[in-house]
């Protein structure tokens, strides 16, 4: 994602003028611990002499939208945990993940993409799985931090496109990842899942169902949700969920994709 979005910022800035906008965004005060690589930003200033000296130079994107306008980057997420507008955080587990962990009777590797608040990561660590929490926005992994105490997993703030674990996952759970993500960054999401997860894993937890065109939350009809995922998964469960929150209620199913070879 950030990558695709440097290329484009090469191509169009030209010369000097692409330089200095690279040149400054690297050098940017902004960039926080999860790090910030070529986001095709550029930093507005104000003339020479003018506007308060103090002011912090705000980045634009190249399409129009400041960065906190853009769920494709951590900047708007940053800016809702900070100002705890999180309608979608459910503070404890769903029922449907409780159910499905008891099933279980081993102790999977778990990896939990854009944990948020991580409820569940801790639980799912109460239980014995070795649970590695991602999420790409400072702000949200201050949050889990406040969640997980001292909790025996991991918790890492990078991309999730940029993820390079060290072994594999048994198994990824998704809950509000999918439909945080803005459309043009869904056909990464199967591949990326299918190479996070060893040969037999499961992607499972909530698809958020629909068609409105806006978000986040961005729903995705199941004829798409099954053109992603079937190259590289088997469906095994889907069920209608009882328990969503506001924001999600009526349109979340329950599902359990197998990893294919
Ligand atoms: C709607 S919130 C859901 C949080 C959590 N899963 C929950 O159910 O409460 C989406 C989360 O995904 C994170 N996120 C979005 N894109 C990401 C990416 N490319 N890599 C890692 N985290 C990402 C955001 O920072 C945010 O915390």
């Amino acid at each position: 994602m950030a990558r695709r979005d440097s290329r484009e910022a090469m191509t169009i800035f030209r010369g000097a003028e692409a330089l200095e906008a690279l040149t400054l965004k690297a050098e940017s005060p902004k960039s926080g611990p999860c790090g910030r690589r070529g986001q095709g930003v550029i930093l507005s200033r104000p003339p020479a002499g003018q506007g308060p000296p103090e002011q912090e130079e705000k980045p634009i994107a190249m399409n129009g939208k400041p960065d906190d306008q853009r769920p494709e980057l951590p900047d708007f997420w940053d800016k809702r945990f900070n100002e705890g507008v999180t309608p979608w955080n459910a503070g404890g587990v769903p029922a449907a993940l409780a159910a499905y962990a008891a099933r279980r009777d081993d102790r999977p590797r778990v990896l939990v993409p854009g944990c948020g608040h991580a409820w569940e990561a801790g639980w799912l660590a109460r239980r014995g799985w070795e649970v590695t929490a991602l999420d790409f926005s400072a702000a949200a992994v201050a949050a889990a931090r406040q969640t997980l105490g001292d909790w025996p997993g991991e918790l890492v703030c990078a991309d999730f496109f940029d993820y390079a674990p060290a072994h594999p996952f048994d198994l990824i759970y998704e809950r509000a990842f999918l439909c945080a993500l803005p459309r043009k960054l869904w056909a990464g999401y199967g591949r990326r899942m299918h190479a996070l997860l060893a040969p037999g894993g499961a992607l499972a937890g909530f698809f958020l169902f629909g068609d409105e065109p806006k978000g986040p939350p961005f729903a995705i009809a199941p004829e798409a949700l099954e053109a992603l995922l079937a190259p590289w998964f088997v469906r095994e469960e889907d069920q209608p969920v009882s328990d969503s929150l506001p924001v999600f209620a009526g349109r979340e199913r329950w599902q359990v994709w197998r990893r294919l070879s």
